[in-house]
């Protein structure tokens, strides 16, 4: 099984959508701020949003969405958790097979040196944090729009939506790429594809189920008819 989520498993836990209610900050698109081009022209700017997305997150936990994903994938053997996700609430929840597509909000990286390294602070001293081996300016290490993804993650997840049975997607837009290519290619290889969300996508039409509502109750529910012993997850997977 391979499961692809976006900000909509989050919303529960208080983290705002990118293109829902609250996706803004301060007046900023994501789409305006999460770009090389806006770090060029202006990083103080660009880092106070990821110290706000920080701040944040950083008062949210994994909500049964979350938790429901850590369960199915202790039961299966062979689960991938590809999202899109860079707040971390997921491993936080107990997944270990996670593949990071936009990478993470607790990594910083050096514009130079290219060294990344685990920061968790919110409160920074300065508004532009420096890079701890080289000095150099330090960024956010996820990935901006007009910027490539790493190759060996997207190989990865490219390699299992192409040979998984079932694609699970939960809460996203479908509308950013590559991420919302992936579901296509399970599909186009012949997986069940099961979508959750609570409104339809672009995906939706593709989708073998569709579920509407929230993440919790539909994920919540769905697993608990379709757990292993159910003829319905038998009937998919095998
Ligand atoms: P979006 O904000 O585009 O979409 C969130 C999706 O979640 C929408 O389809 C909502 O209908 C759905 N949703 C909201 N609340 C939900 C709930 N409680 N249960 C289920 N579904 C719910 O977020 P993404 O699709 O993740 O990239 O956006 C993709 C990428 O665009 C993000 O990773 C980010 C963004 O800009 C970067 O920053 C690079």
């Amino acid at each position: 099984m391979v499961v692809l989520t976006g900000a909509g498993i989050s919303a529960e836990s208080g983290v705002p959508t990118f293109r829902g209610a609250g996706g803004l900050w301060e007046n900023h698109r994501a789409e305006e701020l999460a770009t090389p081009r806006a770090f060029a022209q202006d990083p103080e700017l660009v880092w106070r949003y990821y110290r706000w997305r920080r701040e944040l997150v950083e008062r949210c936990t994994p909500n049964l969405a979350h938790h429901t994903l850590a369960d199915i994938e202790s039961t299966l053997d062979n689960f991938l958790l590809i999202t899109q996700n860079v707040d971390d609430l997921h491993t936080a929840a107990g997944s270990k097979n996670v593949l990071e597509l936009h990478g993470s909000l607790w990594r910083s990286r050096c514009t130079q040196c290219r060294k990344t390294w685990t920061d968790r602070h919110t409160h920074l001293p300065d508004p532009i944090p420096a890079c701890p081996n080289c000095g150099a300016m330090a960024r956010p290490d996820v990935v901006w729009f007009g910027e490539q993804l790493n190759d060996e993650i997207l190989n990865r997840a490219f390699g299992a939506a192409s040979q998984a049975a079932m694609m699970l997607v939960v809460g996203t837009s479908a509308l950013v790429q590559p991420a919302a290519l992936l579901p296509q290619v399970a599909k186009q290889a012949g997986a069940y594809l099961v979508e959750i969300n609570v409104e339809k996508t672009p995906l939706t039409p593709i989708s073998d189920l569709f579920l509407q509502g929230s993440a919790t109750q539909e994920l919540a529910r769905w697993w608990e008819e379709n757990a292993p012993g159910s003829q319905a997850l038998s009937l998919h997977v095998e």
